[in-house]
């Protein structure tokens, strides 16, 4: 089968490496890709948002499988499109992708049909949230953009004031564009938190996979939000319990949610968990894998990929087994000097050769110049995923592989899957 990959980040780095592992695959596409997935297919320079290009290039190629991975030309409707012209398509279709699209749209989603969530009320009127805001503990809710923001649209504030700020940058001053033309102020909630995948066909759910990520730039969770700065898996505190709830209680009623709205699901959904006192809640629905968690989740799925995408792409994920190992994995991640803020690029990158014995080295921002030197091209550089007979041994060498990396600026997270390792 010929497939083209949609993305350029290490996400779509680790998909490339697993779809370039099926027996099954002929060639292997990614557009528009990075250094990484050059190794592993061929990258095509076509951006994700150029929809009419990508649907051009898939045509002309006679590609038999397209698969989207990134969240916004999934928002945007490009597997729509790439289905109306008569392509094959993994990937959810814009009003399936609602459930990450519109946070609003996924509340009232869940509200009606009784997925557990924080409980939430909608504003676009900037005096009417500040109003609501006051009658509420300082510190006790937090705010969202409705729409896509970059991983960046979600804010904690601990006083009203910086409740009123936040609500006043959103809805008055377009911190994020038509993306915070509404928000929601949803109930802050505590716990652990797990990003649980599971591909989805309709009202059919395959076996599910949970995993941790970092957010914040800083060691203990401190700093500015990121892309995502590491992960691991399977998480300390999940068990076969909790996988049943999630899916009993989560995963099976979003599917059949969906169905039920006109707006069935095909494709991957991530839901964003955290396992509060009174149970699994929802932080939020994703249409695709996760950055940084699929740099694991490729090297846990046990089963071929290609297989699996195309299964779902033809409605038959039910015929498709999905088997995900249970061996701890753990996944660091090295970024640019002054990343999630401004930072310099272009500079070269050695040790990958040797990071390699250590694990497998996904791509995110990187390219080769006209000589063939690796050179970082982006805030997220590249990261090493790495397994082990215990979550302590997948971290030991998911470090031992990123400390042979080096480029100028490098920095990088020193306490990712610290927290499940058990002395
Ligand atoms: P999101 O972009 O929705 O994943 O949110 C980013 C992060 O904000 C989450 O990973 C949580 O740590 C935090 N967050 C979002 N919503 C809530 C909530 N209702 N209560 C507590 N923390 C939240
Ligand atoms: N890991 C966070 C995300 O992919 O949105």
């Amino acid at each position: 089968m010929k497939v083209l990959l949609i993305g350029s980040g290490g996400r779509e780095h680790a998909m490339a490496w697993k779809l370039a592992q099926s027996p099954k695959i002929t060639k292997l596409l990614i557009a528009p890709g990075n250094a990484g997935t050059a190794e592993v297919g061929t990258n095509v320079n076509i951006g994700v948002d150029d929809h009419a290009g990508i649907i051009e290039f898939a045509n002309k190629e006679n590609v038999d499988l397209v698969v989207v991975a990134p969240d916004q030309p999934i928002v945007d409707g490009l597997c729509d499109q790439l289905r109306s012209a008569g392509i094959t398509t993994f990937g959810p279709s814009a009003a399936a992708a609602r459930i990450e699209g519109s946070k609003i749209w996924a509340d009232d989603l869940m509200t009606k049909y009784s997925i557990p969530t924080a409980q939430s009320v909608a504003f676009s009127d900037s005096g009417l949230a500040m109003e609501y805001g006051r009658s509420k503990p300082a510190g006790s809710l937090v705010v969202k953009a409705d729409g896509l923001a970059a991983g960046k649209g979600v804010i904690l504030p601990e006083t009203n004031d910086d409740l009123d700020t936040a609500i006043i940058g959103m809805l008055d001053h377009a911190a994020f564009g038509e993306s915070s033309s509404s928000i929601l102020l949803a109930e802050r909630m505590t716990g652990p938190e797990a990003s649980v995948f599971a591909f989805v066909d309709g009202e059919h759910v395959s076996a599910e996979i949970a995993t941790c990520d970092y957010k914040r730039i800083g060691e203990g969770d401190v700093g500015l939000n990121t892309g995502g700065m590491g992960a691991y898996g399977p998480p300390e505190f999940w068990n076969a319990e909790l996988a049943a709830r999630v899916r009993s209680e989560i995963l099976e009623p979003i599917a059949k949610a969906l169905v039920a709205e006109n707006s069935s699901f095909s494709g991957v959904i991530y839901a964003g968990l955290m396992i509060t006192e009174f149970g699994p809640k929802i932080v939020e629905f994703n249409c695709r894998f996760g950055d940084p968690e699929t740099q694991i989740l490729m090297p846990m799925l046990e089963s071929d990929l290609l297989d699996i995408c195309h299964a779902v792409a033809e409605n038959r994920l039910s015929e498709e087994g999905v088997v995900w190992s249970t061996e701890p994995h753990t996944f660091v991640v090295a970024v640019s000097g002054g990343y999630p803020g401004s930072y310099p690029t272009g500079f070269e990158i050695s040790g990958i050769e040797n990071a390699s014995e250590h694990g497998v080295v996904f791509h995110a921002g990187t390219k080769t110049d006209e000589n063939g030197a690796l050179l970082t091209s982006g805030g997220r550089v590249l990261g090493v995923s790495s397994s082990g007979d215990t979550i302590k041994d997948a971290r030991t060498s998911a470090y031992a592989g990123i400390e042979n990396i080096s480029f100028e600026g490098m920095q990088y997270r020193r306490d990712i899957a610290e927290r499940a390792v058990q002395d």
